[in-house]
């Protein structure tokens, strides 16, 4: 058995809202990934969250609101500062670590003082989020550890039966992960689509720390694990001078190369191109780890991306993704 999938109109919208309300999961997209949504108030709901993902309880969920009066009822401080990054992220992909409300759910927090809060600006979402009528805890809508979705399909593909619906709203148009900020620790939790230098003219003391590697206990971030975002075929980022080497080497029938841009030591076929500035390539990553296994590749050659800030989020999802097993 399938999901039921939804079109993103009225009538799919309203057939969504009631599920969650009767404390079920809607997949549903939003601008970075699509997520495994639920009635972030009801224990139970947010317990089949982690059953179909087959989660552990220690990782805390996301919780998606409408409005920045949404996000201050799930919290019990909506500082000043918070205040200023919801007016220049929101809706968008940012999101806020504050003291959480008491009385959130203890799997929505993994039992921890903080809760994680952003509105998205994905129009399903949003009118989702509106006619539902309150927060939605929703980590990405795939299985733990598999590539984040950011096609209905892929969640199809992903949770299956184990949920009843997902709404199809298209592909994601920013396709990585929300940018995980901790107002406590002034500290990217993991980097997403808005870059460090956008944070730094509100948190000048911003901490950043790329290669975070795996925090262990309730404030671990799950996108932390060393083995994240993995397709089923090995990974290997090769360096743009080695990748005629590397493609000589491969065992060609099987191998995909995700490049920047064309390469001539690799035949079209072989090569999928996902942009040279970040905002594309970010489009396009998981659909393509997907499509290689679609593909049945036990190989991905992915060409190196360049130093600095901008690359920072895609260089940790392609570091994790090609962690060893
Ligand atoms: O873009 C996104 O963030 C997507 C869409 C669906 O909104 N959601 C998502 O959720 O990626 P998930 O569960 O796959 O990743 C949530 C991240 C993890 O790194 C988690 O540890 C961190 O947010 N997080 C959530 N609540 C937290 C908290 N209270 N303290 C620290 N980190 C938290
Ligand atoms: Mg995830």
């Amino acid at each position: 058995m399938a999901p039921d999938v939804l079109a993103a109109d009225d009538s799919g919208i309203a057939r969504a809202a009631a599920a969650l309300q009767r404390g079920e999961l809607v997949a549903f997209p939003t601008e970075t990934v699509y997520g495994l949504g639920a009635d972030a108030w009801n224990p139970a709901a947010v317990a089949a969250i982690f059953a179909a993902k087959g989660r552990p309880s220690t990782h805390p969920l996301i919780v998606h609101v409408a409005s920045i009066e949404g996000a201050r009822a799930v919290c019990t401080e909506f500082s000043p500062l918070a205040e200023a990054l919801a007016r220049a992220f929101w809706p968008g992909p940012l999101t806020l670590v504050l003291p959480a409300h008491p009385d959130l759910p203890r799997a929505v927090t993994a039992g921890g003082a903080t809760v994680g809060v952003r509105i998205p600006s994905d129009p399903t979402a949003l009118a989702l989020l509106r006619a539902f009528g309150g927060p939605l805890a929703a980590p990405s809508a795939n299985r733990h550890q598999e590539v984040s979705p950011t096609r209905a399909a892929h969640v199809v593909r992903s949770l299956g039966a184990r949920i009843p619906f997902v709404l199809d709203g298209g592909p994601c148009t920013s396709g990585i992960e929300s940018t995980v900020l901790s107002l406590v620790t002034r500290q990217i939790l993991r980097p997403g689509p808005i870059a460090p230098q956008a944070l730094r003219a509100f948190v000048p003391d911003l901490v950043v720390t790329e290669g975070l590697t795996a925090h262990v206990g309730i404030h671990a971030a799950p996108g932390l694990s060393s083995r994240h975002y993995a397709p089923r075929a090995t990974l290997t980022v090769v360096h743009p001078a080695d990748l005629a080497e590397a493609w000589r080497a491969a065992d060609r029938e099987n191998t995909v190369a995700l490049l920047r841009q064309p390469n001539g030591a690799i035949p079209r076929h072989a090569s999928r191109i996902l942009g040279d500035e970040p905002q594309s390539y970010a489009r396009e990553l998981f659909a393509a780890l997907s499509a290689a296994d679609d593909d049945g590749a036990t190989e991905i050659l992915v060409e190196a991306l360049p130093d600095g800030e901008a690359w920072w989020a895609l260089r940790d999802r392609l570091g994790r993704a090609s962690a060893a097993r």
